[in-house]
Order: C-alpha cells, then sequence, then structure tokens
C-alpha cells in the first residue's frame, strides 16, 4: 500500500489554459492509469457513452476506490467521507436522487431566474463598480459574485458569503484525498459549520419564503425530505455551485486573454461566447463514476469496483467533434457540449451559470474598453483540483 499521496505536493502555476488538456491528448480515449488506479476517459463520445450507462454508479464516495485507500483503514474502509456528503442526492443514482432533486429543482426554473436576474446584475454593478484602473478577477469580482449569488438562493444571510470559499475548497479536498487526516478534518468541520449556518438561517424570522432552505424545510415537513437532508442539500448547492462558477468566470476571462481576444468579445453574443468559453475551459474537468458491473469499451474492459473518471473539459478539445478544438472562437455555434454533464445529473445550475457568466461578459467587456494582464494568472492545484488564484488586470 502506497503512503505517498500523488496530490499532495502538486502547487503549480499554470497560466495556460491549455496546458490542462494537451497532456491527455495522446492518451487513447479509453485508459487505465496505472500509479492513481483510475480509468481516464478523454473521447466524447466514449464519455457520452459511459455517463449515461447504468453500470457506471455515481454514488463513488461511498463506493470508489483507489489504490491509496488501505482496505485495513478503519476510517476509510467503510463509510468513506461524512454522512452528509453520502447524503448528497450528486452520489445517488435511484428514486432518493430523484425525490430531492426534483424538490430543489423549482428553485434554477427559467421563471425563477428571471426573478433572479436584477440581483445579479446588482451585485455584478456594486463590484464592478469599485473598481478603478485595476481588478483582480477572482478576489474582486468572481469570488464575492457567486457566492452572494448562492446565499441568495439559499437564503443564508449574505454575511455567510465570505465563508463559501474555505468550506468549498475544504469539502472538494475531502472528495478526493480523505485518506489524509488533515484534510478529512478540515472537511468534517467545513459541513459541520455549513451544518450551523444553516440550522441558524432556519431559526430566523428573516429567512424568505421562496428560499431554497425553506423549500427544504417544507419537504421536511410534509416528510418528503429527513431533518438531515436539509443541511446534506445546502452543502451540495455550496459545493456544486460556488467555486464551479466563480472558477468558471475567472477561467472565460483567462481564456479571452490567452488568446487575444478581447475586442472580439465586445463585439460577441454574450449567449454564444459563455457556450465557447465553457467548451474551451470548463471549472468541472471531470466527473467520477464506479463501475457497478463489469463494462467494454473500445476493446478495454472496466471491472466492477473500478473507478473511472469521465473527463469532460478533454471530452470538449476532441479533434473529431470540433473543429481545430484548441482555438476559442467566440462566434462558434456548438450545438451540444460536455461542461455540464449529460443525462439525469446533468447540471442543475446550468441555467444560473450562464446567466451569471452572460452577465459578467457582457459588462466587462462594456465597461473595458482593453486590459492588460498585470502578472501571469496563477492556477493552484488544490489536492489535484486546478484552482484559479489571482487574475489581476490593468483596465483601460
Ligand atoms: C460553470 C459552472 C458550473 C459547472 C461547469 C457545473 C458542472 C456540473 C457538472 C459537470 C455536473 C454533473 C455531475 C455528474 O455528472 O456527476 C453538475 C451537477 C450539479 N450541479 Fe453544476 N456546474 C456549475 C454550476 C452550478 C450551479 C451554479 C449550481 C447551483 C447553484 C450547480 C448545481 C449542481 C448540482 C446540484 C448538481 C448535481 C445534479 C445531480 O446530481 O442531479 N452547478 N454540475
Amino acid at each position: 500500500m502506497s503512503s505517498v499521496c500523488p496530490y499532495a505536493h502538486a502547487a503549480v502555476v499554470q497560466p495556460d489554459p491549455c496546458a490542462d488538456y494537451l497532456a491527455l491528448k495522446e492518451a487513447p480515449p479509453v485508459h487505465w492509469d496505472e500509479v492513481l488506479g483510475i480509468w481516464f476517459i478523454t473521447g466524447t463520445e466514449q464519455v457520452g457513452e459511459l455517463i449515461r450507462h447504468p453500470a457506471l454508479s455515481s454514488a463513488w464516495p461511498e463506493r470508489g476506490r483507489t489504490v491509496l485507500h488501505d482496505p485495513a483503514d478503519e476510517v476509510n474502509s467503510h463509510g468513506r467521507t461524512a454522512d452528509s456528503v453520502r447524503r448528497w442526492f450528486m452520489f445517488d443514482d435511484g428514486t432518493r436522487h430523484r425525490a430531492l432533486r426534483g424538490l430543489v429543482a423549482p428553485l434554477f426554473s427559467a421563471g425563477r431566474l428571471a426573478l433572479l436576474r436584477p440581483f445579479v446584475e446588482e451585485q455584478a454593478d456594486d463590484l464592478l463598480a469599485r473598481r478603478h484602473g485595476r481588478i483582480e478577477v477572482m478576489a474582486d469580482l468572481a469570488v464575492p459574485l457567486s457566492s452572494r449569488v448562492i446565499c441568495r438562493v439559499l437564503g443564508l444571510p449574505s454575511d455567510t458569503a465570505p465563508r463559501l470559499e474555505g468550506w468549498a475548497q475544504d469539502i472538494a479536498a475531502l472528495l478526493v484525498a480523505d485518506y489524509l487526516p488533515e484534510v478529512s478534518r478540515r472537511g468534517d468541520l467545513a459541513l459541520s459549520q455549513i451544518e450551523h449556518a444553516v440550522a441558524t438561517a432556519l431559526e430566523s424570522p428573516d429567512l424568505p419564503p421562496d428560499s431554497g432552505l425553506a423549500v427544504l424545510r417544507k419537504a421536511r415537513e410534509s416528510g418528503e425530505a429527513e431533518e438531515a437532508d436539509i443541511s446534506a442539500v445546502a452543502g451540495l448547492i455550496v459545493y456544486a455551485g460556488f467555486e464551479t462558477t466563480s472558477t468558471f468566470i475567472g477561467k472565460a476571462v483567462r481564456s479571452v486573454l490567452h488568446a487575444g481576444a478581447w475586442r472580439e468579445l465586445r463585439s460577441a453574443d454574450p449567449a454564444v461566447a459563455v457556450e465557447e468559453l465553457l467548451r474551451f475551459d470548463t471549472s468541472v474537468r471531470q466527473v467520477a463514476r464506479v463501475a457497478t458491473a463489469p463494462v467494454t469499451l473500445e476493446g478495454q474492459r472496466i471491472e466492477a469496483g473500478d473507478l473511472v473518471l469521465l473527463m469532460l473539459g478533454a471530452a470538449n478539445r476532441d479533434p473529431g467533434v470540433f473543429t481545430d478544438p484548441d482555438t476559442l472562437r467566440l462566434d462558434r455555434r456548438i450545438k451540444k457540449h460536455l461542461a455540464f454533464g449529460q443525462g439525469q445529473h446533468y447540471c442543475l445550475g446550468a441555467g444560473l451559470a450562464r446567466m451569471e457568466a452572460r452577465i459578467v461578459i457582457e459588462k466587462i467587456s462594456r465597461a473595458w474598453r482593453d486590459v492588460r494582464l498585470v502578472e501571469p494568472p496563477t492556477t493552484k492545484l488544490h489536492f489535484g483540483i486546478p484552482v484559479l488564484e489571482r487574475l489581476e488586470l490593468e483596465l483601460s
């Protein structure tokens, strides 16, 4: 049993958005990584097939193992990760998934998004109004905007927003490296702090009646959800909705600068541009599954119990599907990309993420005729998850 964590030493600076994908380009679309003991799937067709395959389960935090999990270790050998995470409907395939997803899906309907739009616009305007001459895109715009939006959707008070960044990172680390005691401790702490924030908000007379937490409380009262589901779903929405969106906004700006396409952005249709930016460099580069029965694909046999990573970002650069895939073209008309997944776990917040990104793209491209990078953007690998850390711009 190896005790070396392949992620622990991997703090790197990666200013080039293509760097994450080029390494996978030469690899076969279905291949086994000996070091990690994981399957990597990179082709569009193969990812599309496996993401909807009934033998590939989303319950990987509970059932999936890598060579790093010691079967003799009591904590990791059963019930990996906190109870709260195992309640997340994202990690469930059956009726429970449909029931819990169905409860919160109305929060993301077209009608609800239209009602939320003025709030998102107002927050973006507020954050941009404070910037004169310079902006650090992550800390000054992307992180506060997407955390305020998540708090609004859930009904958490706005002063909770600055805590979301730490929570999301600690939970993300928990999901990929819970065999490290420090990661486990921090992840569990983040989850219990979310639980506490949720309990406090539920007691508050100011909880908006149409908020996510109020919807979940009603579901508990009618017996459609259990008490523990309330903070579990809230934790899932913080994890799935905050950093994904803030990182994507930062990555979108980075991609435009990398491609020297700022002027093009000013005349682009924001809706079209955002789809190409999602294809070019998404924030959720991969999703995991665990095989519940053997599956054969491209002549390779995936065994029951194997962990499988479906590389959405790499699949979005498949030259068999996208012409000249490593070139950003803001007017590219994309029929379908995989940035939000596919099938029953298709991103619940896709419409919200698109709305936030379009608003930001529209506002910044109108506000700033030209921008210049103050220094190369830095991306840090936080336990294997690339987090865009700094993107500082000079504005004109
Ligand atoms: C650019 C931003 C975003 C990206 C790239 C993204 C990507 C994804 C992907 C790829 C999945 C599928 C996971 C899987 O198949 O295992 C997913 C699921 C999910 N996303 Fe997003 N997401 C984003 C923003 C959001 C937002 C803003 C929210 C909510 C506020 C959200 C909530 C969810 C939820 C709840 C799921 C689980 C759905 C299920 O299992 O049924 N996401 N997202």
